[in-house]
């Protein structure tokens, strides 16, 4: 008995076959779930190499981009979530991940400059420490679906200042939590805090993801926003966004984040001590049950 191998009858790889190449490489004890996002992404990114005719100088190009991409990440930045970003996947993963019943407010993406921790105020405090902007107030309530009023929900909010850039981005520059604070609803559910209109600002674009825009002809600015995470027991969190109805990067937002109902008044404030007043009510569904 010859010990040849029967060359007829190993499938190697070829164009043709080779997503069947690949997956067949896959043990018995594979994770199901991973085998499952492995198969079709090695389907659709054979696909995509197929459809596009990749070349190799073109897939060097994307495999430096890549490596660009995490050598500039840091404990402060993160480039493959702002990749993510500008590809609209953070925000289809984020539509995806929560789905609401008409009427529920709406997610958005959270972004790089969320701060754990920041400081807890009594209603109607200021946020700006800088004294920099155009005054607001932001008022409203925490309601569920059928509109009562939610207690002890707790509104983390954010924003950056008149000069379009977060505390975090300027340490030293502007006061620690300049703009940043959390509030917690009593039980009628309602808030209200002192701050600034925000105002539009480029995402971080010095890097990869900045250089790819260029390329594309996009700009990497977003429209004016106030970013909100809020919580409270037994209801699904919401992160979120109110956006300046008037804003000119409305319809072309760099990361997509833009909903209708998102879009807030900012109206102003006649008789009040601030310039503007930005009434906007979040409206919370029941956590999902386990199983
Ligand atoms: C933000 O709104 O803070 C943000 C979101 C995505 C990328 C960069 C910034
Ligand atoms: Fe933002």
């Amino acid at each position: 008995m010859s010990n040849l191998v029967d060359l007829s009858k190993i499938d190697y790889f070829t164009e043709e076959s080779s997503v069947e190449a690949v997956l067949g490489r896959n043990g018995s004890k594979a994770d199901a779930r991973l085998a499952q996002i492995w198969a079709s992404l090695i389907q659709h990114l054979h696909q995509f190499a197929k459809d596009v005719e990749l070349r190799q100088d073109e897939w060097d190009v994307a495999i430096d981009f890549l490596t660009s991409t995490g050598q500039i990440c840091d404990e402060n930045r993160q480039e493959f979530i702002l990749l993510s970003d500008v590809m609209g996947f953070s925000m289809l993963t984020d539509a995806i991940n929560n789905r609401r019943p008409e009427g529920a407010t709406e997610n958005t993406v959270l972004g790089p400059f969320h701060v754990e921790n920041a400081p807890e105020y009594e209603m109607g405090a200021n946020i700006s420490l800088d004294g920099k902007g155009q005054s607001c107030l932001f008022e409203g309530r925490v309601v569920d679906l059928d509109g009562n009023p939610v207690e002890g929900a707790r509104i983390d909010v954010w924003c950056d200042n008149e000069d379009g850039f977060y505390d975090v981005q300027q340490p030293g520059i502007q006061p620690r939590w300049n703009n940043r604070g959390v509030f917690t609803t009593g039980t009628d559910g309602a808030y209200h805090f002192k701050g600034v209109k925000p105002v539009s600002y480029p995402i971080p674009h010095d890097g990869p993801v900045g250089k790819l825009l260029i390329q594309l002809d996009r700009h990497p600015y977003r429209p004016a926003h106030m970013h909100y995470m809020v919580t409270a027991p037994g209801y699904e969190k919401i992160v979120t966004h109110t956006f300046a109805g008037e804003d000119e990067y409305l319809k072309s937002d760099a990361v997509f984040g833009v909903k209708s109902t998102l879009v807030a008044p900012f109206v102003e404030n006649e008789g009040g001590d601030t310039k503007w007043r930005s009434p906007f009510d979040f409206v919370m569904v029941p956590e999902k049950s386990e199983g």
